[in-house]
């Protein structure tokens, strides 16, 4: 048994003081055998463990130990709410003198002043693209730590996983590499990959009982209860939960299910006060009718959660159950990976989960250990349950057998994919990793890919990819297999997008200036692509998450035919409407209509609109560079159009958006007042900017135009 107040072998009393203020007594048994096996003496580990197994306790005490030495640590998240929670964790350290960071904004950002911080927290997609933009601190790492490391088998998120830490490895050959993972099938392949000692455990610290909810009966591998209904099984066991004063969280397998869900729960729980400031709180997050049925569920202690969210909302609910103000969350899965979360109980509704081409597929056991293990998180909960449903005794078996008594998948590769490969290759050769044929294939042969397959398999995909990346002017080739990266090259990798998209809207905007000069026989005078031609042309590109269209949305067809001459063409009729809805919703954001009118003409929610506008911003900024590269005329426009897209709002808007507090809603109000610039604001009357804005954001307004004032 190992000690917390052991740990001085290892760290100064101070740092053990930290963990001692929290009541941590000794350290779990599969912590200790890391520890035991050389965690704190720097050897690299993949740490397979179960759920609320305190992984996190041992990256963060080898991460502690080389801050302590002025080392430096990067802490690789996949999701932003875990890269808070983690950021909020390690904020502790500071006490200690270790500077802790966080990174998840822009893409084509440097961030040098993250190299400050002997902690930093990132997404994956953010620490490749600080490599790729040449952060020089991503070379100065003593320890990498890679949180859900089995998300390498994600076919969307996978393959940067895999290169990001490829590359790293290479970048700092000492560097001690730290994985964090469900139990998986191949572990110990994933750790031979890693040249990692490999540490697994069943071991969990609090009790998990996975049962099935079947006939009525709660049924567990070693006994039953019953519930109080047949009927509403899962409304019988929310109100089971409330009645023993505990938290449940319900996973669902759509948005739609969730907030409906949650809906048909409300009024279960007694009244309180506590909700209405929570409820308050939400509401002031935004208009949308998703926000007020969010706030009205809030103030009945219920909630729902998914990715159509807005990420303050998000926030507020996740704080609110850990608060216990909030008693039950009906969720997608976006609350199953990593969070702790005060859940007695988790009822998993359905196991099944709409896979497009395939229809309903059964989830895989990770991610059903995943959803179940936010159930009894130490220090939360004395114990925790899960629950799965099903309709007959057989289907109850084969739950029993699939999920309970199952074992985990094998963690494959993902890296294969064309689309993968064609961005991760051009990055490797433009960041210098590698200048030859012969060296690309070394480099391939380090990834996880290559360590699990035979690397043969990738090279037709391989040659296809540089050939299209030459073909491109991307990169230069040579007969002797040189590989050096063009202007071009350098900048769509830099710029963090698909190549593919690149080339696209190259293409597009070329062959339009050519062909409007042709129809008008003006060859010199090229006509400019209105606002609507460019945002559709950026979401023509791979990088766009294009809207679906469904049955309701016969009004795109009329919008086609309105715009024909502006849109570009497009051979996929299919693609043509998903690109038309979508390029109608960002224009609508840019022509300031209100947010909850386009939630409902759209059917989106508040988070989507803002991420649809973040990729379109980002998207749009590139258009701009790659305008200015290739002087293709537009270079201003599309910056501006970019910045507009940021901040959903007219151009005349754009010199007051620039001032903290002010939104597009109150910038079109000072606008209207006659207030149209800066410059207006700072010689008008104060108490007219407070009857315009509210006091509080006039003088938070009124104070920043000061402080600019004293600013040389
Ligand atoms: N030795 C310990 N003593 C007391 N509490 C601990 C100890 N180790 C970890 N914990 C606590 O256990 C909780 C769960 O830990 P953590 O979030 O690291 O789990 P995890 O293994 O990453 O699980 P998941 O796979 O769900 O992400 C945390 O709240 C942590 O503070
Ligand atoms: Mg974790």
């Amino acid at each position: 048994m190992l000690e917390i107040k052991d740990l001085t072998r290892w760290l100064p009393p101070e740092a053990i003081g930290l963990y001692e203020e929290r009541k941590f007594k000794e350290l779990y048994p599969p912590q200790a055998e890391a520890i035991e096996r050389g965690l704190l003496d720097g050897k690299s580990m993949l740490l397979a463990m179960p759920t609320a197994s305190g992984k996190t306790l041992l990256a963060e005490l080898a991460m502690l130990k080389a801050a302590l030495q002025g080392r430096r640590s990067l802490y690789i998240v996949p999701l932003r709410a875990l890269a808070t929670e983690k950021y909020d964790s390690f904020c502790k350290f500071k006490s200690l003198g270790v500077a802790v960071g966080i990174s998840t904004g822009d893409f084509d950002k440097r961030d040098e002043r993250l190299g400050k911080n002997q902690i930093i927290i990132a997404t994956s997609e953010k620490a490749d693209s600080l490599m790729r933009n040449g952060a020089a601190w991503v070379k100065d790492l003593a320890v990498l730590v890679v949180d859900e490391i089995h998300l390498l088998n994600d076919a969307g998120r996978g393959p940067t996983l895999e290169m990001t830490i490829t590359k790293l490895r290479r970048l700092n050959p000492k560097m001690q590499v730290i994985g964090l993972s469900a139990t998986v099938a191949n572990g110990r392949e994933i750790a031979n990959w890693l040249e990692a000692e490999w540490v697994s455990s069943d071991w969990r610290p609090v009790r998990l009982r996975e049962g099935v909810i079947c006939n009525g009966k709660l049924v567990f591998p070693d006994g039953e209860a019953d519930l109080e209904t047949k009927r509403d099984e899962a409304l019988a066991l929310v109100k089971d939960t409330l009645s023993k004063e505990a938290q449940i969280l319900i996973f669902e397998n759509s948005r739609r299910n969730a907030e409906a869900a949650a809906s048909k729960l409300c009024g279960l729980v007694p009244p309180g006060q506590e909700t209405d400031a929570l409820s308050e709180s939400i509401l002031a997050t935004g208009e949308s009718e998703t926000c007020q049925r969010l706030a009205s569920c809030v103030s009945k202690g219920i909630a729902f959660h998914h990715a159509g969210l807005l990420p303050e909302q998000r926030r507020l609910v996740e704080q609110g159950f850990r608060e216990n103000k909030i008693k039950v969350i009906a969720s997608t899965p976006t609350l199953a990976a990593g969070l702790n979360l005060p859940a007695r109980r988790v009822l998993i509704k359905s196991y099944k989960r709409y896979e497009y081409g395939s229809g309903m597929v059964p989830i895989p056991v990770i991610e059903y250990r995943q959803m179940a293990g936010r159930a009894g998180r130490p220090g939360l909960d004395p114990y925790g349950e899960s629950f799965l449903i099903a309709k007959s005794n057989a289907e109850m078996q084969e739950l029993m057998e699939h999920y309970i008594f199952g074992s985990p998948e094998e963690i494959w590769s993902k890296l294969a994919s064309e689309s993968a490969l064609r961005t991760h290759l051009l990055s490797t050769i433009a960041a210098d990793f590698v200048s030859s044929e012969q060296e690309l294939k070394e480099f391939i042969g380090t990834t996880f890919y290559a360590h699990q397959q035979d690397p043969w398999h990738l090279d037709a995909t391989l040659e296809r990819v540089l050939e299209f990346l030459v073909e491109n002017g991307m990169i230069k080739g040579s007969p002797t297999g040189d590989l050096c990266p063009t202007r071009l090259g350098s900048l769509v990798s830099r710029l963090y997008i698909d190549p593919l998209s690149a080339v696209i809207m190259i293409e597009n905007l070329q062959s339009k200036g050519a062909k409007e000069s042709q129809k008008d026989r003006k060859p010199l005078e090229k006509k400019k692509p209105s606002d609507l031609a460019l945002m559709h042309l950026i979401t023509m590109t791979p990088d766009m998450d294009l809207l679906y269209v469904q049955a309701a949305d016969s009004w795109v067809e009329e919008f086609i035919e309105a715009h024909q001459d502006e849109l570009n063409d497009e051979e996929n009729y299919d693609f043509l409407l998903r690109e038309a809805k979508t390029t109608a919703m960002l224009m609508d954001w840019v022509g300031e209509v209100r947010e909850e009118l386009i939630s409902d003409r759209y059917r989106i929610g508040p988070g989507d609109i803002r991420r649809e506008a973040e990729t379109a911003e980002w998207l749009m900024h590139s258009l701009a560079e790659l305008s200015k590269h290739r002087e293709l005329g537009i270079t201003f426009k599309a910056e501006q159009l970019s910045q507009r897209i940021h901040y959903g709002a007219g151009q005349d808007l754009l010199s007051l958006l620039n001032l903290k507090g002010i939104g597009r809603v109150r910038a079109r109000k000072l606008y209207q007042a006659g207030v149209t610039s800066v410059e207006k604001l700072k010689s008008a009357d104060s108490s007219e900017i407070a009857r315009l804005l509210g006091p509080k954001i006039a003088e938070k307004v009124i104070g920043q135009l000061k402080r600019e004032e004293m600013q040389p």
